[in-house]
């Protein structure tokens, strides 16, 4: 599914020297073999408070987000030499090409608020060619927040902030910010998942409650989403295989936050049929649909309509219209076991009943055996008989014994 796609990982420097590095580059390594471009930006956070320490040198920044002056420079770049050789020598050891570039201009963010930030950078550039071209000859780019300006000077920048902006230029398809957070909590709330909207709305009401790492990584997360990114994840890069759940496992070890098309519900396509035979083998097995064989979802896709995350179809429905009348049935709801009880199936019942209406319709009835207070309840249906039927179908349920309830709901 990620097949030729391409994500920037932003690792913060405390994982860089954690005994756990490793872990996470075998499955950066799994990544690859899985033709996943990726695209590394690292920090230096704490390798540059240890080197300030050992050399009792007083920094005047360490997370590249404050004043950056000669001294703090100096060490910076030392940090960010030894862990480029820390990063570089895994990828080796686990036989990953990779290399370092300079494909990264940067400026002087200047003064704020009457202050001089010195060697304080932001993004000025991002050289895509030379980042296509690494990622095309199959290497990793490794990119360090020590960047150089227009003359090649150094500055040092917040890898967030740098991850964000190589990922927005090369139009990534997700960031991954890899620190010691599992992801978002606020006020004891952890939030798995949230739409870009629902982040921004969470980060202005939380500002000053927000630690100042993640609301960093909030921040850049909505700049990244306002910039296209579909996807961006925060997760605990100390937790044994977090990055390879965090994208494979349908719900996740972090916190995402997504555009809403990464979540959507989409028509069928031929392609679909045999999922969605998968999915409802399940519930025909517990007599909760009605049977269906692949040749009749086939023959019918074009009525079906999905829930799809991530590419993912996690439920379904089928959506029926019947000659000379405008009562349309909703058929095959279902909605994948692991999912249950988070909403998709009274989005699907809205999204049928939408389409119902854009197609003439004036009622939409639904056929149960077992989800009668599903319907009456959480969708707003009431019962009704078999009057309410397309005559067509009054006669299919009637030979079919199966003695399903008759739901009705105005639309
Ligand atoms: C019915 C179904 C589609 C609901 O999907 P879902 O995504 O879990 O539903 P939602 O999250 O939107 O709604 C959850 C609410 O509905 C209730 N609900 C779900 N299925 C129910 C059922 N079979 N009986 C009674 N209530 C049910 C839940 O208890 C929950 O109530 P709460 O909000 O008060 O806790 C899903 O349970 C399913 O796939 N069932 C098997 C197939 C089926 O029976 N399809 C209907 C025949 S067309």
């Amino acid at each position: 599914m990620f097949q030729n796609q391409t994500f920037v990982i932003s690792i913060d420097g405390r994982i860089v020297g954690d005994p756990l590095f490793n872990n996470l580059l075998l499955d950066i390594a799994v990544l690859r073999n899985l033709h996943i471009k990726v695209v590394l930006v690292f920090g230096i956070g704490q390798p540059l408070k240890d080197l300030a320490t050992e050399n009792q040198i007083i920094i005047s920044d360490v997370h590249g987000t404050g004043k950056v002056d000669e001294a703090t420079l100096k060490l910076a770049t030392k940090a960010a030499g030894n862990t480029s050789h820390s990063i570089m020598q895994g990828l080796t050891k686990m036989g990953i090409k990779c290399a370092t570039t300079n494909a990264v201009q940067g400026t002087k963010v200047g003064v704020i608020k009457g202050e001089d930030q010195l060697n304080l950078g932001k993004v000025n550039r991002v050289d895509k060619e030379a980042l296509g071209q690494l990622l095309q000859n199959h290497m990793v780019p490794v990119i360090s927040p020590v960047v150089f300006d227009r003359d090649g000077d150094s500055l040092r920048l917040d890898s967030d902030h740098l991850a964000t902006e190589v990922a927005v230029s090369i139009a990534a398809s997700k960031i991954l910010f890899i620190s010691s957070h599992n992801g978002l909590t606020v006020h004891g709330t952890f939030y798995r998942a949230l739409e870009t909207e629902q982040l921004r709305v969470l980060y202005d009401e939380n500002l000053g409650n927000l630690e100042p790492a993640i609301h960093r990584k909030c921040k850049y997360a909505l700049r990244a989403l306002d910039g296209g990114i579909a996807r961006v994840h925060i997760l605990d890069g100390l937790e044994a295989d977090s990055l390879l759940n965090e994208i494979f496992s349908s719900v996740g070890v972090g916190t995402l936050f997504y555009n809403h098309d990464y979540q959507k519900i989409r028509w069928a396509r031929a392609s679909d049929a045999q999922n969605l035979f998968d999915l409802t083998r399940e519930s025909t097995e517990r007599d909760e649909l009605a049977q269906r064989s692949l040749k009749q979802i086939e023959d019918r896709i074009d009525s079906y309509f999905v829930y799809e995350i991530d590419g993912y179809i996690l439920g379904s429905g089928c959506l029926i219209s019947y000659p000379d009348s405008t009562t349309l049935e909703l058929a095959s709801l279902i909605v994948k076991q692991t999912q249950a009880g988070k909403g998709l199936g009274q989005k699907l019942v809205s999204f049928a009943e939408e389409q119902a209406v854009k197609k003439g319709g004036t009622k939409l009835v639904a056929l149960s055996t077992q989800t009668f207070p599903f319907f009456t309840k959480k969708c707003g249906f009431k019962e009704g008989t078999l009057d309410d039927l397309p005559t067509s179908r009054a006669d299919l349920l009637k030979a079919s014994q199966r003695n399903s309830k008759v739901l009705i709901k105005d639309i």
